[in-house]
């Protein structure tokens, strides 16, 4: 299938952090209308800058970036950025996590945020349809305690929150640290997902499911450690959402000829492309596909498959799937 077919058809994306699509270039920009001072002084300094050996030195960069963003216009183009690529590249439904904790521990409030991202999703669904979905990630490497003022200060803005999820450094943060946050969250309507099995064990990835009460699975490779796990995702066709690219800038797989998305879809799990932090990984989600096509040999069949699970694994209603299916 030629790249634009992959352009063609019309894609969901379910694992984007709005925080990891700052660009250098509006990242250059913030800088220096907030007069702050950045570690770099080109765009290809920042290109350069962007090795990673794995989550935590990446997450220390991707903190870093989101300081430049202070003000609701700050957060309305960040959104109108990355919705805008949506458009360009056949993106018709994304669910896009943020980051609360990495605002407001800077003293930037839900007040700041939440209208800038408000206004810019609202514009893209006026000006060509662009459907859209918010899901809180609580950083899990902060407290419980954390996690529960952030869900007490996100109540202002609930209607406008489709899920919660879980993000941030996974080794040492199991998913049950966050159990009675996800209870209450659950209690208010809220659908749940969690980052699991990128760095940390596939019994993390249970836990999500066991403890968290998780729709799906964000990133989830890990699971071929445990083939009880394997066989139990397929039964119930819990998706994950994979992120090629991603995987390969933090190392999860040395060369993206190893990674094993294709043998999950070949398995018969719910497996989805997704960008995760396209500014830090070096591509789109289009580009994410492309990858499995050159380094993995995947097949028109397959590319289908895998845009198809993006919206059955999706939180659109039945009969919007039923639309895009
Ligand atoms: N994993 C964990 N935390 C994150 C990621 C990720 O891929 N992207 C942004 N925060
Ligand atoms: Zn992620």
């Amino acid at each position: 299938m030629s790249m634009s077919l992959i352009q063609a058809l019309p894609k969901a994306e379910l694992h984007l952090h709005i925080e990891g699509t700052l660009t250098p270039s509006r990242m250059m920009a913030l800088a220096k209308k907030h007069n702050i001072s950045l570690p770099y002084v080109t765009l290809e300094d920042i290109q350069a800058a962007y090795q990673f050996d794995d989550l935590q030195s990446f997450l220390n960069l991707y903190y870093q970036g989101a300081d430049v963003l202070r003000e609701e216009e700050d957060f309305f183009q960040l959104m109108w950025d990355y919705l805008l690529v949506c458009k360009e590249e056949n993106i018709v439904h994304t669910e896009i996590m943020f980051d609360p904790q990495t605002h407001t521990n800077r003293g930037v409030g839900f007040d700041v945020f939440m209208p800038g991202f408000l206004s810019a999703i609202r514009k893209a669904k006026r000006e060509w349809g662009q459907s859209t979905k918010l899901i809180m990630s609580f950083l899990r490497d902060l407290t419980e305690a954390q996690a529960f003022d952030t869900l007490d200060a996100s109540m202002p803005y609930l209607a406008d929150i489709e899920a919660v999820g879980l993000d941030s450094a996974e080794k040492a943060n199991p998913p049950e640290k966050f159990r009675k946050v996800f209870a209450k969250a659950k209690s208010l309507g809220l659908k749940r997902v969690a980052h699991a099995g990128e760095e940390g064990p596939a019994e993390y990835i249970w836990g999500a499911i066991n403890e968290l009460n998780v729709a799906r699975i964000d990133h989830g490779v890990r699971a071929t450690e445990d083939n009880v796990l394997l066989r139990f995702l397929r039964e119930h066709q819990i998706p994950l959402t994979v992120c090629p690219l991603s995987n390969i800038k933090l190392n999860v797989f040395d060369k993206m000829d190893q990674h094993n998305i294709l043998s999950l879809l070949n398995d018969g799990l719910c497996v989805t492309v997704n960008s995760d932090d396209p500014s830090y990984f070096g591509g789109y989600l289009n580009q994410n596909y492309k990858e499995l096509q050159h380094h993995l040999d995947a097949t028109d069949d397959q590319i289908v498959q895998l845009i198809k699970n993006s919206f059955l694994a999706s939180f659109l209603a039945p009969d919007e799937k039923e639309y895009w299916l």
